[in-house]
């Protein structure tokens, strides 16, 4: 299997690199890989344990459960315009998701709604950091330019790690929302 360290994955990095395992900010090492089929019954467990607050902040409404039929769509991918991540924790029968990632392209496919989701538990382990990199690394690859996310105001979590990547938050009118777009290509006027 393929290492990375954190922040040095290849500018190319795509479906080829996976699985791969990385090693986090603290140290922790996890396998990183696509979301496969089989994994329908193991993201309905990682979604059972979400809080209410991590419901609220993913999905912005609170979604009453994720059936295994909704769970076996969400591991559908259709790779021409999806991508999903998993990081996984374990070995064997204790093999666990810890972290979700998944970018979904819109309209024109040069933009691309991004949505994270990490276990309570590794939280500020580096894990929305690794997937955040490697999805926007296989994005650009693909020619889209930007990603987009759409959370409560008050997410300052998920607003300061697309801040850190570059991302421009703007309120969305008549809600308590708000959509960060970060752009994926490189700044042109970079290094001028
Ligand atoms: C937002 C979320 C994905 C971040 O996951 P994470 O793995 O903890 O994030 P990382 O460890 O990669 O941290 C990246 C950066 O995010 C920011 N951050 C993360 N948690 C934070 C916290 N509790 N307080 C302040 N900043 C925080 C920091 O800038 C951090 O960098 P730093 O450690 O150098 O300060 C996670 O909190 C989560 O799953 N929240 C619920 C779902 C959600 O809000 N998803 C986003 C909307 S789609």
């Amino acid at each position: 299997m393929l290492r990375f360290p954190l922040l040095t994955l290849p500018s190319q990095f795509g479906p080829k690199d996976l699985p791969c395992e990385l090693r986090t900010r603290s140290g922790y090492v996890c396998t990183v890989r696509a979301l496969q089929k089989r994994d329908a019954p193991a993201l309905a467990v990682f979604f059972r344990t979400h809080s209410r607050e991590t419901l609220l902040r993913r999905y912005g409404y609170l979604p009453s459960d994720l059936t295994l039929e909704r769970a076996a769509d969400l591991v559908a991918i259709d790779e021409t315009r999806q991508a999903a991540l998993a990081i996984t924790e374990g070995r064997g029968a204790t093999k666990r998701i810890v972290a979700v990632g998944r970018f979904n392209a819109v309209d024109d496919r040069r933009s691309a709604e991004v949505a994270l989701v990490v276990h309570e538990e590794r939280r500020r382990t580096g894990m929305a950091t690794v997937l955040l990199e490697a999805l926007a690394a296989m994005a650009r690859a693909r020619g889209i330019e930007r990603f987009t996310a759409q959370t409560l105001a008050d997410n300052f979590e998920m607003l300061s790690i697309f801040i850190k990547h570059g991302g421009r938050v703007r309120t969305i009118e008549g809600t308590d929302g708000i959509e960060v777009v970060m752009p994926l290509a490189p700044d042109p006027s970079a290094g001028s």
